[in-house]
């Protein structure tokens, strides 16, 4: 058992805490806050209990430069709106420098600063020792809260827990709950929905959940692969070569584990890839081969809602379809909507998914949606996740 923030005596000490705040962007205007809010229960549990919070992340991917477009200014404003006081931004293209020390050593208990992008240092994803000793030097205890960037191994992601104690927060806490009970003990029938366009991308996860799950649904870009390595004509769909040589392995080991693997029956084509462009239903033996699948077809729909209705434990990572243009977002949609009335655990994981249940207005209704998009899918790969391996056991 990893230590958490609540085995330390924080009165009076400094906490140097690694969130994601890596939110999207319309210029300078934050589109999606819910990584924000994510970390709002372990910043103020840090400051009721008299710590003095220096709070530290990265924003998109500067390549260790600063780029002015990437500063975490807009993060500060939004923090100091959602916890109700004054974060102080200790604003500097070095990110610690001498007078970013003098701001960190003038916090009083129960005060919240915030560091400029970590990552317009080049030194942060080399995970330079330097680099991490100065970030440790902030403060006496390094709190790890970022998730969604636990599985980088960076200077103030794991580099910093070799030189001051490190513990995790509630965020940590809450996502390895929910993401491991659903894998290593979950109420069955136990289902996973996987979708995206890479099946080489979903692999591991796949080969990963084949020896937990029941059921296995394939949907989305990587289902046209498996069409066609079954079989069908797939047209101009999606077709992910290096994954389909994969797919035998994986229908073969399904099979040895008295896996279902559920997969289209039917798709929606479009003439290309528009919003507007004309489309209508094709079964998956009589698909047409001048047009690309954008999305899974009704009788899919009703047979993987069907099946899902049967399942107390559901995993889904990855869209059904292209559910960003209205006309093909209906597969996606049915499996949202389909989840939220589940009666069971839905845990969807991150990424493309968590933005589709907040499309269709059933975040709220899901048990878990995870704040980690690659991140989810590492540990649902059954991987060591470095930002957490490195941190104190109790
Ligand atoms: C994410 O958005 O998945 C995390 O913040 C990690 O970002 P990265 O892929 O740029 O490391």
């Amino acid at each position: 058992m990893k230590k958490t923030v609540r085995d330390v005596e924080w009165q009076g000490r400094t906490a140097v805490c690694r969130c994601d705040f890596n939110v999207p962007l319309d210029g300078s205007t934050i589109t999606d806050d819910t990584r924000i809010r994510a970390s709002l229960p372990t910043i103020q549990y840090l400051a009721e209990h008299g710590a003095k919070v220096i709070l530290m992340s990265h924003l998109g991917r500067p390549k260790g430069e600063p780029k002015p477009e990437l500063t975490l200014a807009p993060v500060a404003e939004r923090l100091s709106q959602l916890l109700g006081k004054d974060v102080k931004f200790l604003k500097s293209e070095q990110v610690v420098d001498d007078e970013v020390r003098r701001g960190a050593e003038a916090l009083e208990p129960g005060q919240v600063a915030l560091l400029e992008n970590v990552r317009y240092r080049k030194e942060e994803e080399k995970n330079d020792p330097e680099f991490a000793k100065e970030l440790a030097g902030l403060g006496d205890v390094f709190v790890q809260d970022a998730f969604g960037t636990s599985h980088r191994a960076h200077a103030s992601t794991t580099g910093i827990a070799s030189y001051i104690p490190a513990v995790s927060g509630f965020l940590i806490e809450k996502e390895l709950k929910f993401l491991g009970e659903a894998v290593d003990s979950p109420e069955r029938p136990f289902a996973a929905i996987m979708g995206g366009a890479k099946v080489k991308d979903k692999l591991p996860v796949i080969v990963n959940l084949l020896s937990k799950v029941d059921m296995l649904f394939i949907g989305g870009g990587m289902s046209y692969t498996f069409s066609k390595v079954q079989g069908y004509e797939i047209g101009k769909s999606l077709f992910d070569e290096e994954g389909s040589a994969l797919i035998p392995e994986i229908m073969k080991k399904a099979e040895e584990n008295g896996v279902k693997i559920f997969t289209p029956v039917d798709a929606v084509m479009a003439d290309e890839f528009a919003p507007d462009s004309p489309h209508a239903v094709y079964d998956i033996d009589k698909m047409d081969p001048d047009k690309m699948g954008m999305d899974i077809g009704p009788k899919t729909i009703e047979l993987y809602t069907a099946e899902l209705a049967k399942a107390r434990t559901v995993v889904w990572n990855g869209p059904m379809g292209v559910f960003e243009m209205d006309a093909f977002a209906e597969g996606t949609k049915a499996i949202a909507d389909c989840l939220a009335d589940l009666d069971g655990t839905t845990i969807v994981g991150g990424g493309d998914s968590a933005a589709a249940a907040a499309k269709f207005g059933v975040a709220d209704k899901m048990t878990h949606i995870s704040t980690g998009g690659g991140a989810s899918l590492e540990f649902l790969e059954g991987k060591e996740l470095p930002g957490i391996a490195c941190l104190d056991e109790k």
